[in-house]
């Protein structure tokens, strides 16, 4: 950041549209290719275990999220919401889902006549999740949107109304708050771990295959905005977040995409942001889908520096404390009960009414910091933030 070429990217990214908006409109998808269902249903939840009806039987739903969902403790699927009728049929049967509580995209209403389902999992394409939240809370259930929460602030706050109309929990899919490592990074930095905080980088890269917004939502605009910063660079910015326990007061960014690549007709490749937080330290936040992989965090500060490579993947974290010639290595636990920890985290609010640790307005929070990188990218010059996120006077 500050260099020549990321001023000249700037300049770049401001005078290039992109892609025109179009609604987006869910539909049923092919079965996931290596999808492994689980050779018999899983074991019935506890008595008072709520029932999560999953919408959207993608990738991340069938390969992560449903096959951890037996180790949550109050949470399990009780159905599910698809647009293809032979997954549908498929999934309901190797998860114990019966028929009637298998639902398609327009049968999804009848829902709220379903007493088993309490609340839902929304795991669509990023520009189907506040049309469906504010479904979901209509059918008078709860709601976890994955992350991002949605496409922009306007969506967000329309999520977090709905909500509270609805008198419903609402609550966005942060794994990481509930993943071992990231947390004991919280706890270390929280406990000033590297003295006084200076710099955090972050770096969430990966080269994206060929492909065009006609066969994959992650490089359609209506589906996926802006492109990587939304789904992978969210996670950098969130950890510069968490592990400053500051909230930015600017912002300068840059963006670039090749021209003539059919992956970026609608989407940036790349995106690179600076902020500036009120204790003179800084994050500098780097996301690709175009650029060799990495998953990395780093804050340094006066006294060491703490390293997390990989970060924030599902699993094989690592998380170093630097201080001169000492290191330490921690292992604080499996990073792979993130997903049944964030269920039960959901359930609890549920049943206990108790704070939900990453709400709407924590997803809304992200979705201002992100329309400020874009102003600045496009702007050329950085954005004052007020202490909520939303760009200054
Ligand atoms: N927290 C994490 O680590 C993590 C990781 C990956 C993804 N995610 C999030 O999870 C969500 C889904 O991502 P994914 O990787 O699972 O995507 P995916 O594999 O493409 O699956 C998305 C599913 O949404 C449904 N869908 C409905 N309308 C669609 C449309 N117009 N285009 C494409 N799919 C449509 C389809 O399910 P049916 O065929 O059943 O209708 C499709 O299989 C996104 O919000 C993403 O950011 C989070």
């Amino acid at each position: 950041m500050g260099s020549t070429a990321a001023v000249a990217s700037v300049m770049v990214s401001g005078s290039v549209a992109l892609g025109q908006q179009r609604s987006p409109v869910a539909i049923g998808q092919p079965m996931p290719n290596g999808t492994e269902l689980p050779a018999s249903p899983p074991a019935p939840g506890r008595p008072d275990s709520v029932g999560f009806a999953i919408i959207g039987l993608g990738d991340y739903a069938l390969k992560q999220i449903m096959p951890r969902v037996e180790q949550a403790k109050r949470a399990h699927i009780s159905a599910l919401v698809s647009g293809n009728p032979e997954k549908l049929r498929q999934v309901g049967e190797a998860y114990g889902v019966p028929p009637e509580s298998r639902y398609s995209y327009d049968r999804f209403a009848e829902i709220a006549g379903n007493r088993a389902v309490e609340a839902v999992y929304i795991v669509l394409p990023t520009g189907l999740h506040a049309e469906w939240a504010e479904r979901a809370f209509a059918a008078g259930k709860h709601v976890m949107s994955e992350k991002p929460m949605a496409l922009s602030s306007a969506e967000c706050d329309r999520m977090i109304a709905a909500g509270r109309r609805a008198n419903r929990k609402l609550m966005i899919a942060y794994r990481c708050h509930f993943e071992p490592y990231n947390r004991k990074a919280m706890e270390l930095m929280s406990q000033s771990a590297v003295g006084d905080l200076r710099l955090i980088r972050t770096e969430h890269s990966y080269r994206m295959g060929p492909t065009s917004p006609s066969d994959n939502w992650r490089v359609n605009r209506a589906l996926a905005g802006g492109g990587p910063l939304e789904d992978y660079g969210i996670y950098g910015l969130q950890a510069a977040l968490y592990l400053s326990g500051e909230m930015p007061d600017r912002i300068s960014a840059s963006t670039f995409r090749p021209v003539d690549d059919p992956r970026f007709t609608e989407i940036y490749a790349h995106v690179a942001a600076q902020l500036h937080f009120p204790s003179g330290a800084s994050a500098q936040i780097v996301t690709s889908y175009d650029s060799a992989g990495l998953n990395m965090v780093e804050t340094r500060g006066t006294t060491g520096s703490l390293l997390m490579r990989p970060a924030t993947n599902y699993d094989g974290l690592t998380l170093t404390v630097n201080k001169g010639q000492d290191e330490k290595a921690y292992d604080p636990g499996d990073p792979t009960v993130q997903f049944a920890r964030q269920l039960d985290h959901l359930a609890g609010a549920i049943r206990d009414n108790t704070p939900i640790l990453t709400p709407g307005e924590m997803g809304l929070r992200d979705l201002r910091l992100i329309e400020a990188i874009y102003a600045s990218a496009a702007s050329g010059h950085a954005i004052g933030l007020n202490p909520n996120g939303t760009i200054a006077g």
